[in-house]
């Protein structure tokens, strides 16, 4: 039987589990049934909502994984990251737009590390490890913040660039921005 994939709720800003620390998920855990669903319909549900990636908390799961990216993307390739350990290569920061699906239709500059490395397991539960910098970089530390219960807004340094969508739209956007 193969269970059909189901779009999940997304919690919004002033949910409690959207501010809770997520637990890790065992290795075992990962392999059972009910985890290998939930990835199955969180990455169903990122792509129906048009996000770059999605957090466990965000749809009420309180577990350290996240899945981002687009399937056949080179620069944002689809990954499934459990337990992951992000850490900062160097100092250079950049700042950039970035939104939220749990923060529907806000956008706001951001400045993150430009250089990370990663270790996380994947949905086999198998270790990787690699290194990533940019747009990809940006990505995986605003998912990676989700399960700490931090957003994106608590990055950033000024609330100046704080901006609606359709502002955003209107006088901001030079490139193509989706919420992570
Ligand atoms: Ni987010």
């Amino acid at each position: 039987m193969c269970p059909a994939v189901s779009i999940l709720k997304v919690a919004r800003m002033g949910h409690p589990v959207l501010r809770a620390r997520a637990r890790p998920l065992e290795r075992g855990e990962i392999l059972s049934p009910g985890v290998q669903k939930l990835i199955d319909d969180m990455i169903e549900t990122m792509t129906e909502y048009q996000g770059i990636g999605l957090a466990a908390p965000q749809v009420h799961e309180d577990v350290r994984l996240f899945v981002a990216g687009t399937k056949g993307d080179a620069d944002v390739p689809q990954v499934v990251l459990i337990n992951p350990e992000v850490t900062v290569v160097g100092s250079a920061t950049g700042e950039d737009w970035e939104g939220c699906l749990s923060i529907p239709d806000v956008r706001g500059r951001v400045p993150r590390a430009l250089e990370i490395r990663v270790r996380a397991l994947d949905r086999r539960a198998k270790t990787h490890e690699f290194g990533a910098h940019g747009y990809l970089a940006r990505v995986l530390q605003h998912e990676n913040d989700h399960l700490d219960g931090i957003l994106f807004l608590d990055r950033m340094t000024s609330f100046e660039s704080l901006t609606f969508l359709e502002e955003f739209g209107r006088y901001w956007s030079r490139e193509e921005v989706v919420p992570e």
